[in-house]
C-alpha cells in the first residue's frame, strides 16, 4: 500500500507555481521528501494535512482524500510549518485539548505517552509562552504522535532542535518505523539521515520532482562527495582536475568524486600551498546533491 500518493499535482500562489505537476508515491516506511528552500515541501504537505487545496491533480493520503481520512479516528498526525500555540495554555492543556476535538478516549493515557516521548514532561506543566524554540517544536511533534496515527508526517522536525535533541528525535523516527507505523520526513539537511539506508527518498525542486531514490543511493552519493572551500578556487578546481580527480565547481566550492575514503589524504597533499578552507566529505546540501544529479546520472534509479 502506497501511504501517499501525489499525482501531476499543481498548486498556484497567484503567479508563483509551487507545485509544477508533481507525481510521486511514498511506501510504508519511512519516506524523506528533500528538497532547498522554496521547492514544494511545505505546500505539498498541506495538502497532505487538507489545509490546502491542489489546483490540479490528484491527492491520496492512506488511500483517501486528504480530507477524509482522520474522519474515522486518528490516522494520520501532522507536524506543519507554521504551527501555532496560546502563550497561556501550558503544553499539557494543549495536548488535552487536541486529544478531546480527536475523540481519544482515555485523552490523559494518550497525553502522558506522548509527553514522555519526546521527553517534554518536565515542561508539560509551564504555560508554552515561557517555552524555548525547541521546546515548542517537541510540543509540535507531541502533538503530531497523539493517538498513535499510522502514518507521522514531520515538516522540517529538525528545525531549532540542538543537536543531542536532534539526535533522540532521529530515533524516536527509527522506533516508530521499527513499530510499523509510516513516517513522512520534509528536510532540506541530509546530514541528520546519514546513518540510515533503508527508506524512499523524493527530492523537491522548484516544484517538480527531480528524482524519486531509495535514501541508500543518496547516501552513497553522501559519502564519495568531498566538498572543498578555499581560494582561489579557480587554482583549487585546476590542482584536483591535474591530480586527475572528477569534480567541478558550484557557487563557493568545489565538489570532488572519490571511490573511498583515503582519497581525501590524497586531496589534500593535491591542494598544497593553495588557501584550502575546509576540506570535508559527508557534508553535501540538497543543492550539492541536485547539482550532481544534474551533472550526470549519479543515481541509476533515476525517476520514478
Ligand atoms: N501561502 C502562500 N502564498 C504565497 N506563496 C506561497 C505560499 N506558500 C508557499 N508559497 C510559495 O510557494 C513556493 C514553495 O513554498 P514552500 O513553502 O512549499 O517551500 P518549502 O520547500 O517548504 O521551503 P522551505 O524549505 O523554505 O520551508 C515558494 O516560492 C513560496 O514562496
Ligand atoms: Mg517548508
Amino acid at each position: 500500500m502506497k501511504v501517499v500518493e501525489f499525482k501531476d499535482v499543481y498548486k498556484f500562489f497567484g503567479n508563483t507555481v509551487a507545485l509544477d505537476g508533481v507525481s510521486f508515491s511514498m511506501p510504508q516506511g519511512l519516506s524523506l521528501l528533500l528538497g532547498p528552500n522554496g521547492s514544494g515541501k511545505s505546500t505539498a504537505i498541506n495538502i497532505m494535512a487538507g489545509l490546502i487545496r491542489q489546483d490540479r491533480g490528484y491527492v491520496k493520503v492512506l488511500g483517501e482524500d486528504p480530507r477524509d481520512v482522520n474522519r474515522e479516528g486518528r490516522r494520520v498526525g501532522f507536524l506543519i510549518e507554521k504551527y501555532w500555540f496560546y502563550d497561556f495554555l501550558t503544553g499539557y492543556d494543549h495536548l488535552m485539548l487536541a486529544a478531546k476535538i480527536l475523540g481519544l478516549s482515555e485523552p490523559e493515557i494518550h497525553v502522558k505517552k506522548v509527553l514522555k516521548v519526546v521527553q517534554l514532561s518536565e515542561y508539560a506543566h509551564k504555560a508554552v509562552g515561557t517555552y524555548s524554540k525547541g521546546t515548542l517544536q517537541k510540543l509540535a511533534i507531541a502533538h503530531a504522535l497523539l493517538g498513535d496515527p499510522e502514518l507521522i508526517v514531520l515538516d522540517e522536525p529538525f528545525a531549532n532542535l540542538d543537536v543531542e535533541t536532534s539526535a533522540s528525535l532521529m530515533n524516536l523516527i527509527n522506533e516508530l518505523v521499527r513499530e510499523g507505523r509510516s513516517v513522512l520526513v520534509s528536510t532540506h539537511v541530509l546530514s541528520h539521515f546519514k546513518e540510515l539506508r533503508a527508506g524512499h527518498a523524493v527530492l523537491l525542486h522548484k516544484g517538480k520532482v527531480m528524482c524519486e531514490v531509495e535514501l541508500g543511493n543518496i547516501m552513497r552519493v553522501l559519502e564519495k562527495t568531498v566538498v572543498v572551500r578555499g581560494e582561489p578556487l579557480e587554482a583549487i578546481y585546476r590542482a584536483l582536475k591535474l591530480a586527475g580527480f572528477r569534480c567541478f565547481t558550484v557557487e563557493d566550492k568545489v565538489l570532488v568524486k572519490v571511490s573511498h575514503h583515503e582519497e581525501l589524504q590524497e586531496i589534500i597533499k593535491a591542494l598544497k600551498g593553495i588557501k584550502v578552507v575546509d576540506v570535508r566529505s559527508g557534508v553535501l546540501e540538497i543543492e550539492d546533491l541536485l547539482n550532481l544529479l544534474v551533472d550526470e546520472d549519479e543515481i541509476n534509479s533515476r525517476g520514478s
